[in-house]
């Protein structure tokens, strides 16, 4: 079976987190990362699953303004924060919009990372994530989740090993030997 996990991310943190869920997820499948710039429609239609996850700006997906911000923070940041290639976009908001229906019923997850705050506070990008792979004809195995990085942008020391888990039991639901599909 075959998982792509596709990410958004400016300053690396989404990309560590993808690519630790991406090594929790080989205990059940083929797996691929791959940025959002680089991610075409054949890598989704040939998945079983899709696990889709980016940075929270502005308690939502990224858009063209915001990533521009997050560019600009770099900028002026005196090399505090690299920005990742492909930050200038596009974003998973816009990658969403062009997807197809090719795939319903396929399986899908939804992922983000966010500032420590109190989810009611700082919003999920996860939550509009797992709300367009639902539209666009996916089933989610299991409730979009969270993944946290300082006020600095940098990622809280556990959450690598809380992605590389979170992988591993998607590996799991998405067996066939899984659970039922949850949250549609
Ligand atoms: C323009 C901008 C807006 C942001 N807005 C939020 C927000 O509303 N809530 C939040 O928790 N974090 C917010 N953040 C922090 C990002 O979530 C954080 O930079 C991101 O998770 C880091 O991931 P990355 O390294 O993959 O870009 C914002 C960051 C930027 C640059």
């Amino acid at each position: 079976m075959r998982a792509v996990v596709v990410y958004e991310s400016m300053y690396g943190n989404t990309h560590l987190i993808a690519d630790a869920i991406g090594t929790g997820l080989e205990q059940g499948f083929d797996v691929t990362v791959i940025p959002v710039a680089e991610a075409d429609q054949a890598v989704v239609t040939e998945a079983d699953l899709v696990v889709v996850g980016g940075p929270t700006h502005v308690h939502g997906m990224s858009r063209s303004s915001t990533r521009k911000s997050a560019a600009d923070a770099a900028a002026s940041g005196g090399g505090e924060l690299t920005l990742e290639p492909g930050a200038d976009g596009p974003g998973l908001r816009e990658w969403l919009d062009a997807l197809g229906k090719s795939r319903p019923h396929a399986m899908a997850a939804a992922f983000d990372t966010r500032t420590v705050m109190p989810a009611a506070f700082t919003g999920r990008a996860s939550k509009g994530v797992g709300r367009e792979l639902r539209h666009h004809g996916f089933d989610l195995v299991t409730e979009p989740e969270s993944f946290i990085v300082t006020k600095e942008n940098h990622l809280v020391a556990e959450e690598g090993d809380r992605a590389r888990t979170w992988g591993a039991r998607l590996a799991d639901l998405a067996s066939p030997a899984g659970r039922p599909v949850a949250g549609s």
